[in-house]
């Protein structure tokens, strides 16, 4: 086979004389687009074309981690002027129409993640092939960075489609595995990888026709059919996001309705769209985001010690979830209670968590088999991590503790899931201090991708790395956080919520609060949140938080919990809830939110925040600020906290923060982090 090597790429020809070109990124673990690596691609397009054209081009990736992850992000951030932003969508989209072009066939071969750029890039082959494996995902996802597909997937997908599919592809951001991406028409074939040369061979040789749109898939693309369907998916889009906030996919869709996607001048308008959005805000603050994202993920070093068998103990709400996760991810797990009723329950709702994640049903009775219940603890002498999520009762912890010191293995990672309890508390024994973690998991686990990394003050680094490792291996983010009540999220998200139930006491109507919080951006109102949660769960994380750190707890809380008033589980709570809904009851005309409303909830945040960051809780303003936006959904596109103290100014800030403070008294009392906060970067 002869054989070219470029920086980035490789290009090879089999004896079929087919072109296999291979991205392989220079220095990185995952292929992105920048623009180098395109100039490289099309200057191999140009040779191909030149000399000796071959029968065929496949392009694939030379990485284990996937085909081409998307853009380069890093670029994104360089951009300093709306010229500089529409030269590099326009410089992508030569390049893709260039392969779109080539009189050969063209086929990209797609095993593991393909996703913006990497799909666009697919999209302009004449053939698509994918490989089926549960890591094989495609999709736009661009309007989670504030922007929509620019290098002419958001013409491309709805001429390969229709319309109607393409654009709940575009506005959600949604990726689709390789069987749904064939059904819908976007694969051209699914094949398993060892078929994958026979596949290749078969397309470019053959060139078999290619798919026909529907009828109706047509329709979607028709002048005068799409400003009828788009304000009915425009209708569908304002039920989930706020155009205020998030304003990417209404452009992504206004472009699709006023442009022709059969027409070629729609490139230029594409373009045009995505460089107004690139340089906003919300797309600054979106890419760091997926910034902070991503040096989380970066935090786990490789070693090769993850833990071949997982121990839980107790089994009800977050035990049992957790176990099912890690049973999902590929662990075996053993899972214990003292209540063989709280197992079953577990089993049962691992159950439906595996039919929704694996669907095939082999991969469902494999991660059955791998969750195995243990209600006396025999397997906990073999288990390699230990994880306890019994009670939040000290003593009812420090009697698990006490235990595991006599029955794990000596070099057994210990970890506990308390939601507010420091470490030392747990165990006096040295031997138990020094490898014993926190894995603090936020509910729903399934959902939700934090995974906080407690550090106590005993324990040794390597078994926090060990944890970091772990928690990425089940492909949550880990946060490192340093042992102190409440650890960093819970912390400051309690003012939050405290503050809520206390403008409820001084008489303003729940769905007001909540109103103002959404409105900020908050995926749900503290009053829906404290019910959601749990008023019992609150008030003791509330009472457990106040004995280490003071503060009152609203009289309201407790008197709900002492009638019984639960929140959603009871179906009544600050709010009433019928199926697993809340009722909402109509506002009275004269209700008003008080005018400090919105700031009394989120300066507690803010202001507890800084006392974080002053106590090193976590060690970076990044670190806070991506803890708050994947642990309790604090606006990305406020881009975190502290960000938002940056954006809105220190001093703007500290002058309301003082105007509570006169007004409500001591919790509002400015922290003395706040004036340290410039030497980081803030004020
Ligand atoms: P839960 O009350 O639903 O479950 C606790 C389970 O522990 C029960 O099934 C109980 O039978 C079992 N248990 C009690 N003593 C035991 C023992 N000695 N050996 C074995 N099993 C025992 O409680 P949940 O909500 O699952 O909380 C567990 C831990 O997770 C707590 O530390 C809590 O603070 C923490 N947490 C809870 C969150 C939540 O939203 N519920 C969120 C994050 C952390």
């Amino acid at each position: 086979m002869e054989q070219i090597a470029y920086e980035h790429w490789q290009c090879e020809r089999d004896q079929h004389n087919i072109a296999w070109v291979i991205l392989d990124r220079k220095g990185t673990r995952t292929n992105t687009l920048n623009s180098e690596v395109l100039e490289e691609f099309l200057a191999i397009l140009q040779a191909l074309q030149r000399d000796n054209p071959p029968v065929g081009l496949v392009i694939k990736s030379g990485k284990k981690s996937g085909f081409i992850a998307g853009a380069d992000i890093q670029q994104f951030k360089n951009l300093e002027t709306s010229e500089a932003a529409f030269n590099l969508i326009r410089e992508g989209q030569m390049v893709f129409n260039h392969l779109a072009e080539l009189p050969f066939p063209t086929l990209a071969l797609i095993d593991g993640f393909c996703l913006g750029g990497g799909f666009e890039l697919a999209l302009a082959c004449r053939y698509r092939i994918a490989v089926d494996d549960l890591k094989t995902k495609m999709g736009l996802p661009e309007v989670m960075l504030g922007i929509h597909p620019g290098w002419g997937g958001s013409i491309r997908l709805p001429r390969l489609i229709g319309g109607l599919k393409a654009m709940d592809l575009i506005v959600s951001g949604r990726t689709v595995n390789a069987k749904t991406a064939y059904r819908m028409g976007i694969v051209d074939a699914v094949i398993s990888r060892r078929q994958s040369v026979i596949a290749v061979l078969h397309y470019l040789k053959n060139q078999p026709p290619k798919r026909k749109l529907t009828l109706l898939e047509q329709a979607g693309n028709l002048n005068q059919v799409r400003p009828l369907l788009g304000k009915w998916i425009q209708r569908k889009l304002e039920q989930k996001v706020n155009r205020s906030h998030y304003p990417a996919p209404y452009i992504a869709l206004e472009h699709w309705i006023s442009h022709n996607v059969e027409n070629d001048t729609s490139f230029v308008n594409e373009a045009k769209s995505v460089t107004q959005l690139m340089l906003s805000d919300t797309a600054r603050n979106l890419v760091r985001v997926f910034t902070l994202q991503d040096s989380l993920k970066r935090l786990s070093k490789e070693a090769d010690d993850a833990p071949k068998h997982v121990h839980v103990l107790g089994a009800g709400v977050m035990g049992g979830d957790i176990a099912a996760w890690c049973a999902l991810k590929g662990y075996r797990v053993t899972l214990q209670d003292n209540q063989t009723g709280a197992i079953a329950a577990a089993l049962k709702r691992a159950l439906i968590l595996f039919g929704k994640q694996l669907k095939e049903p082999h991969l469902i009775t494999a991660a059955k088999d791998r969750l195995i219940a243990d209600s006396d603890g025999t397997a906990i002498q073999q288990a390699d991590l230990i994880i306890e999520a019994v009670v939040e009762k000290l003593e009812v912890k420090q009697a698990v503790f006490a235990m595991l010191a006599k029955s794990a293995k000596k070099d057994a990672l210990l970890a506990t899931n308390t939601s507010t309890i420091p470490l030392h508390e747990l165990s006096e024994d040295k031997s138990i201090q020094s490898r014993l973690i926190g894995l603090h998991f936020f509910n729903p686990v399934a959902k939700m991708a934090l995974v906080e990394v407690i550090r106590g003050d005993e324990t040794d680094p390597q078994w926090v790395e060990k944890g970091i490792r772990f928690v990425r291996s089940i492909e949550k983010l880990p946060l490192p956080v340093k042992s102190s009540p409440g650890f960093l999220v819970n912390r400051i998200l309690m003012p939050y919520l405290m503050e809520g139930i206390l403008l409820l006491e001084a008489g303003v109507p729940a769905n007001l609060i909540d109103k103002a919080a959404v409105d900020f951006g908050m995926p749900m109102g503290p009053i829906e949140l404290a019910d959601t949660v749990g008023l019992d769960v609150c008030l003791d994380g509330a009472e457990s938080l106040s004995r280490y750190l003071g503060g009152n707890v609203p009289n309201k809380l407790r008197l709900m919990v002492e009638q019984g008033l639960l929140g959603k589980k009871r179906e009544q709570g600050f709010y009433t809830y019928k199926n697993n809904r809340k009722v909402v009851e109509k506002s009275d005309i004269n209700d008003q939110f008080p005018d400090d409303g919105l700031d009394r909830l989120i300066l507690s945040m803010l202001n507890e925040g800084v006392a974080c960051l002053r106590e090193k809780v976590v060690e970076s303003i990044d670190h806070l600020d991506a803890g708050m936006i994947f642990g309790t959904g604090f606006p990305p596109f406020r881009g975190g906290p502290m960000h938002y103290i940056i954006d809105q100014g220190e001093s703007l800030l500290l002058q309301r923060l003082k105007t509570l403070n006169e007004r409500y008294g001591k919790r509002f009392t400015k922290d003395a982090g706040w004036s340290t906060l410039n030497l980081l970067g803030i004020g």
